[in-house]
């Protein structure tokens, strides 16, 4: 059994709780100000990312303020490219710019061997993450999903249409297929050296598996987490891994059923009627309050997260939101969201 005090572990063991625990996706960020004087005293985002003093201290900013019960490693689902070899920078305002690969001629220059030379930071602030968080804190470490991450790889920056991979993939899918074994590779052994640092859960971002066509997104989303969660559980059976599908809707009871993820990570756009009827039957969810509410704050933000603790309070539940929390929220409002549900009885 999952130790007592860590209310995210025992939601994740299939526990039925009373106060669901709650984390945010991208809690440190750019909304608290004490997360931008750190980045601040870092340099750049990604010095502070292979920082992991400041790294360890930007994860636990928001425990301090809202108590969460999950804390997420601070780090970047676009490290593994550089890992891999390929030149990564994040030029301030504009988001992440790599240089792009548009086919599989372009493959011969990415190397898993070697990427923990480049990642080992990274494992030293999971390490001492693993110390400083306080008992009933769960510590999550993650990665991107293959897709989401080679969207970056092909793409060369975030993209509105993902024309340039569904040209790629549709139109060389063996080819492509060996982008994602490579990232198959690499993710896999970076997560298992997560967990060896001391992560008790992973979380596996799929943020734009929604844009695959059916066959896509059976060959490159489904079937890569299946892979990365067997060789994850090879060698820690038990571990919990959280998969986060977004916009995968209908597909989301294959995507349980196929992979072997724990729980499933749901966008804000899933009925949650549906999610108590059918999915949460299967294993724990979690979401998926629209962040845009923690901007607004007010009753809205109240009525909203009410209807999702009602829905979903007959199993077992994970309170987070739909999708990462954005600069301009308050933190006031963050407050007032945590104290609510906790007040819940
Ligand atoms: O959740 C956490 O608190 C842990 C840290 C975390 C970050 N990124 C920090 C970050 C996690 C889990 C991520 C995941 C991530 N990164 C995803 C998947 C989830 C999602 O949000 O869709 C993706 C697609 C990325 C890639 C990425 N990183 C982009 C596109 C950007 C630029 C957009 C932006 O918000 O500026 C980033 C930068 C980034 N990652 C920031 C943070 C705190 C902001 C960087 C800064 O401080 O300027």
């Amino acid at each position: 059994m999952p130790n007592s005090n860590k209310t995210f572990l025992r939601a994740l063991a299939g526990e039925t709780l009373p106060v669901p625990p709650i984390w945010l996706m991208r809690q440190a960020g750019r909304y608290l100000p004490e997360y931008r004087a750190t980045r601040g005293e870092a340099g750049s985002f990604l010095d502070l990312c292979y920082n992991p003093d400041l790294a360890c201290e930007v994860t636990l900013q928001p425990l301090r303020r809202y108590d969460f019960d999950a804390a997420i490693l601070f780090s970047d689902i676009l490290v593994i490219p550089q890992a891999l070899g390929q030149h990564l920078a994040f030029k301030q305002g504009e988001g992440p710019q790599l240089e792009a690969i548009r086919d599989a001629s372009g493959l011969g220059k990415l190397s898993v061997d070697g990427i923990h030379d480049t990642l080992g930071p990274i494992y030293e602030t999971v390490s001492k993450l693993s110390d400083a968080i306080p008992d009933h804190t769960a510590l999550i470490g993650f990665a991107g999903g293959p897709w989401t991450v080679a969207t970056y790889m092909v793409e060369g920056k975030g993209s509105k249409d993902f024309a340039n991979i569904r040209r790629f993939a549709y139109g060389d899918p063996k080819g492509f297929d060996q982008l994602i074994d490579i990232l198959v590779e690499a993710t896999t052994q970076y997560l298992l050296k997560q967990v060896e640092a001391g992560a008790e859960c992973i979380q596996l971002f799929e943020t734009w598996g929604g844009v695959l066509s059916e066959n896509g997104f059976n060959r490159w989303v489904i079937e890569p987490t299946k892979k990365i969660v067997e060789n994850l559980r090879n060698v820690h059976p038990d571990l919990p891994i959280i998969g986060f599908p977004r916009g995968a809707g209908l597909h989301l009871i294959d995507f349980k059923t196929k992979t072997g993820v724990t729980a499933v990570g749901l966008d804000s756009g899933v009925p949650l009627k549906w999610v108590a009827e059918n999915l949460q039957k299967l294993g724990p969810v979690q979401g998926n309050l629209d962040p845009m509410y923690v901007i607004t704050g007010g009753d809205e933000m109240i009525a909203e997260t009410r209807r999702i603790l009602e829905t979903l309070k007959n199993g077992p539940f994970i309170f987070n939101l739909g999708h990462g929390i954005t600069p301009e929220t308050s933190p006031e409002n963050v407050d007032k969201l945590v104290k609510f549900i906790r007040n819940q009885s």
